[in-house]
């Protein structure tokens, strides 16, 4: 039986590892983290991450050919491939800090795997890494490596949040990189034939290493980019009378273009793109190229752009201040079905109605009290360094309060932020929520989800990004 470890139990390791032990009942996968609360959770009925349809697939493995532990030494040495899908976030100190990638955490795990393994290995680089960094493992592992044969493997995770099921079952490509040498290309095979189990062969890329990690940086700088784009055309329409979805549906049919990925909204958040970006900025500038750093290095101030717009939106319509008035946050996640706050454009626009001093109430069917306070009160770029690792905050925002319910959130409420598109909240009674606010009653929808005439016809003053703005939007000064 083959046997394959995992090492980090995340959003990545856990779904994908979960999708190989499913399809590929012959082969025994441990998922191992140093975390033990994320680890116990992994083994209970309330898994660690909120995912559709992940429960289903982790039930009909767990304990026959998937395992979730702490023993990470013992794991690592039995396995004959390794993953490696440790936390690569943006280095917050010394050399390169708010770009570079912190690869503590990789490099850790790569030591490890130097240290207490006994038979050759296939090491697999999971997590998104600088392109290059497979050079630096072969160092370390060849070092250590006491006669034993490591090869390396690039094979990024292309998996999105809230479909990470879906991406897995089906996905567009399968990347995997290795040397250019018979053991590189037969680890290649070896790894594809996983694969193999359930992805048409066809689907499966080979490359070289170099290729194959540039190419999940260049994925994800691509994907942000678009969100950014139409997020620069959703000012110029508001300026202008043009609407962003009539632009975007049109410019997508072009067949050269597409549909996919043009939807106008607060801004673009999540654990991969800001992160993946300042990564390839910052290689970029190491490699003598500042021309393409500043290229890329605007996705990001546009993205920023987008989010102060949507702050300065909302104050200037309440009369330019929003100083103890009551603001209903809906929604606190980066994105739809997931409960993942990790860069959520939720996480700067509250920040923002808080510096003008409003009292905020946040609603989020999958984000509890703790989470919200510890964003609101953490430090830029302290979220992708382990929890066990980050402070506690003393204290919580005060003028943050978290609510389980839309209605009491927006109970007494000046005005609603839309931030993240759950489905519910298309559907909420938006009468009986009007009847309950401060008049007049503000809506900013800021991913475009709701039935702005509708609202309208309720007594609402609506926003929605990118749309020609109400007459009184109009009236108030102007945002940029
Ligand atoms: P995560 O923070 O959810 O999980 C990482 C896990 O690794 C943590 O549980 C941490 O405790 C564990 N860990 C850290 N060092 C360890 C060590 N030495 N030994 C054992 N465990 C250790 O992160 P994630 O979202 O799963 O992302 C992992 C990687 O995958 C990152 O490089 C990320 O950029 C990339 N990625 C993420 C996504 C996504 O949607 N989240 C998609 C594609 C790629
Ligand atoms: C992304 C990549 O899509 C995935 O391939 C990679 O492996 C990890 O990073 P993820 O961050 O999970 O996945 O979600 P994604 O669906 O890409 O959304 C990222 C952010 O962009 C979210 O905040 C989302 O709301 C926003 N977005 C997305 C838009 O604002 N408009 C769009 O049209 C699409």
């Amino acid at each position: 039986m083959v046997k394959i470890c995992c090492i980090g139990a995340g959003y990545v390791g856990g779904p994908t590892m979960a999708m190989i032990a499913l399809k590929c009942p012959s082969i025994e996968v441990a998922v191992v983290d140093i975390s033990v609360p994320r680890i116990n959770a992994w083994n209970s009925d309330q898994l660690p991450i909120y995912e559709p349809g992940l429960d289903e697939v982790v039930k009909q493995c767990r304990g026959k050919n998937l395992f979730f532990s702490t023993d990470v030494e013992k794991h690592v040495a039995e396995a004959d491939i390794v993953f490696v899908s440790v936390n690569t976030p943006t280095k917050t100190r010394g050399l390169g800090a708010g770009k570079a990638a912190d690869l503590t955490y990789w490099e850790s795990a790569a030591r490890m795997i130097a240290d207490v393994s006994k038979s050759d290995k296939i090491v697999v680089e999971k997590s998104t890494v600088p392109v290059k960094t497979a050079e630096a493992i072969e160092k370390i592992l060849s070092h250590n490596s006491k006669g034993i044969n490591f090869q390396i493997l690039s094979n990024p995770e292309f998996l999105a949040e809230g479909t990470a099921i879906q991406d897995l079952i089906s996905p567009d490509r399968v990347l995997i990189g290795g040397r250019e040498t018979p053991g590189g290309q037969k680890a290649i095979q070896a790894l594809k034939e996983v694969y193999a189990h359930w992805v048409p062969e066809d689907r499966i890329l080979a490359t070289n290493l170099w290729s194959a990690e540039l190419s999940k940086l260049a994925a994800n700088a691509f994907l942000a980019q678009r969100i950014s784009s139409v997020n620069a055309m959703s000012a110029l329409c508001e300026a202008t009378g043009a609407d962003v979805y009539q632009v975007s549906h049109a410019v997508g049919m072009d067949t050269r273009i597409g549909p996919k990925f043009l939807n106008a909204s607060v801004g673009f958040g999540g654990s991969c793109f800001q992160k993946d970006i300042l990564n390839l900025v910052y290689i970029c500038e190491c490699n003598g190229l500042p021309e393409v750093a500043n290229y890329w290095k605007q996705v990001i101030s546009m993205n920023d752009y987008q989010k102060n717009r949507f702050v300065n939106r909302v104050v200037a319509s309440m009369f330019n201040t929003v100083s103890g008035k009551k603001i209903a946050v809906l929604g606190f996640a980066f994105k739809k079905d997931t409960g993942d706050t990790r860069e959520t454009p939720a996480i700067d626009v509250c920040k923002g109605l808080l510096g003008d001093k409003a009292c905020l109430s946040i609603y989020d069917p999958q984000v509890n009290e703790d989470q919200i306070q510890r964003d609101l009160s953490m430090n830029k770029f302290d979220w992708d360094h382990p929890l066990h690792l980050q402070p506690m905050s003393p204290t919580s925002v005060k003028q943050v309060s978290v609510t389980w319910n839309a209605y009491e959130a927006t109970k007494d409420a000046h005005g609603i932020c839309i931030l993240t598109e759950w489905d519910e909240f298309k559907t909420l009674d938006y009468q009986k929520i009007y009847d309950n606010m401060q008049k007049p009653a503000f809506v900013f929808d800021g991913r475009n989800v709701l039935n702005a005439a509708k609202l309208r016809e309720i007594g609402f003053i609506v926003y929605s990004i990118g749309k020609p703005l109400d007459p009184w939007l109009k009236d108030m000064p102007a945002v940029a």
